[in-house]
Order: structure tokens, then C-alpha cells, then sequence
């Protein structure tokens, strides 16, 4: 299949299974978006969804984080756990309110420059706010295009992770996905790893993408991906 045909079909699964009554897709604001990205970098959407709706009701903006007390963004946090996330939220409020007019940058580069972003992270954000085409390629996804494409080898290693980049990069830019999508197809790829091609359960009767699967038909889906040398 070509490569149009992934973004295609994770689309159209997406639409009928995927989650579209998460808060911070209602409304999807670039602050709900990082809040949220942040905290679900570590921890599950169930656990994150109630400590999201209080934290925004607390500090609804990107103002009101920055000049919080340190002690009451912690207190928000707390029983979420990797504290650092926190700290690096509230350092990254106070650099947008200093560099960039009090809002979040409006590009992936500058994004993945504050505390806390990574380029997954980053790309997250963009795509979600503001339908920017931009990959993203978290434990989930690596998870999914190894299987998909039979990439041997532990997704860690550099040269490993170089060619996950590469193709999920292919599937982002494919013209098929339309401009107005993207941030669907974002969450498309979250769901998917996280509700049908499980880490230990793949449900590949189910799956819209099991005819071009290349883990499926040589029956390794639970090979891949590659773990963790000893
Ligand atoms: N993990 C990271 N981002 C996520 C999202 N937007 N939805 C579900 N799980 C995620
Ligand atoms: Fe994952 Fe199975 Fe679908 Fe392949 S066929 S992408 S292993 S769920």
C-alpha cells in the first residue's frame, strides 16, 4: 500500500473508535494542549482527566501559571508524580510571558526549545492547536509503525529510532491527509496505540491497517517491537 492509505485508514478508524470527548479537545486551546500533553507524557488519560480539569480551573492561562506560587502549581500536581513536570511547566509559563508576548510559540523549534518539550512533545502541541503537519512518535506510535513495517531492532537505538522518524514523517506528509485533520490525526495515532494495537494485545481482527501489516502476516506482532537489549 502506499503511504496515504496509514493516514487514510487510522483516520477512518479514528473517527468511528477514536476519543472525541477528551476536555482538552473542548475547547482546544494551545495552553489545554501542552497542559495536557505534560501530564499525559507519564501517566494515563483516566488518571490525567480530573487532575486537568482542576488545574485549569485554577490557572485558566498561561498568566495565571506563570505567576502562580510555586507551591500551588505543586499542589496541583500532586499524586500525578514526575515532579519535575511541574516545575518545568511553570519555567516554560514564565518564558513565554518573557520571549514570546504570553503565549505559547507558534513553532515546533521554539516549542521543543522550553523546558519540559521534547520533539514529539512539541509536534503534539503544533498539530493539535493549529493543524500543523508536523509527525509525532511517542512509545505508542514507535510501537505501531514497528509492527506495521517490520522494523527490527530496539526502538531506543538511534539508528533504530532515525527510521521510525523517517516513516512516520512519510505518513504525515502524505497529500491525502487533508490540512484540516491534522490535529485528528494526532490523536488517531494516540488511540490507536493505545486502545487497538496493544502493547501486549494487538487486536488485529479489528484492525484497519492489517492487510498491509507487516508483523501480521509474518505473525510477529508480539516480537515487535524489539525490546530493550539486557
Ligand atoms: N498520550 C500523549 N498524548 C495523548 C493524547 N492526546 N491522547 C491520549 N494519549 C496521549
Ligand atoms: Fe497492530 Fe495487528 Fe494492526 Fe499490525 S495488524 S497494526 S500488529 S493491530
Amino acid at each position: 500500500m502506499t503511504t496515504d492509505a496509514f493516514a487514510t485508514r487510522l483516520l477512518a478508524w479514528f473517527d468511528v473508535h477514536g476519543r472525541h470527548d477528551l476536555p482538552w479537545q473542548h475547547p482546544r486551546s494551545p495552553y489545554r494542549v501542552w497542559l495536557s500533553e505534560v501530564m499525559l507524557q507519564q501517566t494515563q488519560v483516566a488518571t490525567v482527566v480530573p487532575y486537568f480539569l482542576r488545574f485549569v480551573d485554577a490557572l485558566p492561562d498561561l498568566p495565571a501559571l506563570a505567576a502562580a506560587s510555586p507551591d500551588r502549581v505543586l499542589a496541583l500536581w500532586s499524586g500525578l508524580g514526575y515532579y519535575s513536570r511541574a516545575r518545568n511547566l511553570q519555567a516554560a509559563a514564565k518564558l513565554c510571558l518573557e520571549f514570546h508576548g504570553g503565549e505559547l510559540p507558534r513553532s515546533v523549534d521554539a516549542l521543543a526549545a522550553l523546558p519540559g518539550i521534547g520533539r514529539s512533545t512539541a509536534a503534539a502541541i503544533a498539530s493539535q492547536s493549529w493543524n500543523d503537519r508536523h509527525a509525532i512518535l511517542d512509545g505508542n506510535v514507535k510501537r505501531v509503525l514497528a509492527r506495521f513495517h517490520g522494523v527490527d531492532g530496539w526502538p531506543g537505538a538511534p539508528a533504530v529510532e532515525r527510521r521510525l522518524w523517517s516513516f512516520a514523517q512519510a505518513h504525515v506528509d502524505d497529500a491525502a491527509l487533508a490540512p484540516d485533520r491534522l490535529a485528528d490525526y494526532t490523536q488517531a495515532q494516540m488511540d490507536f496505540g493505545a486502545t487497538l494495537c496493544t502493547r501486549s494485545r494487538p487486536a488485529c481482527v479489528d484492525c484497519p491497517l492489517q492487510i498491509d501489516c507487516i508483523a501480521f502476516a509474518e505473525g510477529r506482532q508480539n516480537e515487535l517491537p524489539t525490546p530493550r537489549p539486557a
